[in-house]
């Protein structure tokens, strides 16, 4: 019984493995859809609201990337009411500004474009004071004083949107194969299962990949096998592309933002009503700086360039 098994086993991960060689990865990728700038996605947003932005005064991408920095402390829109006591009313042109930015952030990539996240963008007083309550110290203060905060979710269970995927697919003339969906399962490993069971699943099969991996390294193979993570990481590294282009975008715009992952996520999650499938790696508090940077003097300091850049090989 214990050999059967054994057998069934190998020759599952045999029968993977040619399957994944039949069908490089790379051909996949051609197969998920790109969107053209101006598709339907953007017909009424992003595309339309970058053009409205062209005329107000947006800093080149070399400013906005000097010019961000993390921003300890904002501006109250309305300084009659008192800190720390509520969250301040939000100032509406930060939030139009704020909404401009986040969707201009759905332009960032996301693996096979399954784009993997939502966003809250928290503006209303209550709502801050609510969500304040979940952020840790100083952040706190961030989140109340500030117009608006942007709560960014990374979804762990991608595969339960396959079937809007397929729809989204469908308005552009597209298909959604076996093949893609077999592809989006391997490196999402979002599963639509109980946590404990995608995990146990999950890591069986990265497992059973890095296993094959090492076959095919001592066979000398051509490797064909990806290196996969956990459906936490592959959700937030595409959430956090989102949140990257949010704040350049900010940025671009003069508005300060910060990052934060001091934060509660089960408390964030309970008063914004969001569902467990969804991790909150980061919040980003938006608004008008108390004290703008207008000294590059202040910029938080990076190491020197050779310890973190290397040309060609580690090291090098
Ligand atoms: C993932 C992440 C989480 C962070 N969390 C916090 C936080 O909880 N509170 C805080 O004050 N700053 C937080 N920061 C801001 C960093 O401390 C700040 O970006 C860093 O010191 C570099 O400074 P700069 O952004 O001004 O260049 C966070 C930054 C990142 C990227």
């Amino acid at each position: 019984m214990f050999v059967r098994r054994r057998l069934e086993l190998i020759a599952w991960l045999v029968g993977l493995a040619i399957l994944l060689t039949q069908f490089p990865i790379g051909e996949c990728y051609s197969v998920a859809p790109r969107l053209p700038y101006r598709s339907s996605l953007f017909s009424s947003s992003a595309a339309d609201t970058s053009q409205s932005s062209n005329n107000r005064n947006i800093l080149s991408f070399d400013q906005a990337v000097m010019s961000r920095f993390a921003c300890k402390s904002f501006q109250r829109a309305n300084a009659t009411v008192p800190e720390c006591v509520t969250a301040s009313p939000s100032d509406p042109e930060i939030i139009r500004q704020a909404l401009e930015c986040i969707d201009m952030a759905r332009l960032a990539p996301s693996s096979f474009n399954t784009q993997p996240y939502k966003v809250v963008m928290v503006h209303n007083p209550e709502q801050k004071l609510a969500l304040s309550r979940y952020c840790l110290g100083p952040n706190a203060d961030r989140v109340r004083d500030a117009d608006c905060t942007a709560v960014f979710l990374a979804d762990r269970k991608v595969l339960k949107t396959l079937p809007r995927f397929s729809q989204f697919l469908q308005q552009q003339n597209r298909q959604m194969t076996k093949l893609l969906a077999f592809y989006i399962a391997v490196f999402s490993s979002g599963y639509p299962l109980p946590r404990i069971l995608s995990a146990i699943l999950s890591f069986s099969f990265r497992w059973a990949m890095s296993m094959l991996n090492i076959v095919t390294r001592i066979l000398r193979l051509p490797p064909t096998l990806p290196t996969l993570s956990s459906t936490e990481t592959w959700s937030t590294k595409n959430a956090m592309l989102v949140a990257m282009t949010y704040m350049l975008a900010c940025s671009s715009r003069g508005l300060a933002t910060i990052p934060m992952e001091g934060i509660d996520g089960p408390g964030i999650r309970r008063v914004l009503r969001i569902p467990s499938r969804y991790a909150i790696p980061l919040v980003i508090a938006t608004g008008r700086a108390a004290s703008p940077m207008t000294n590059l003097d202040w910029r938080s300091r990076r190491y020197p360039r050779e310890e973190m850049i290397y040309e060609n090989q580690f090291g090098g």
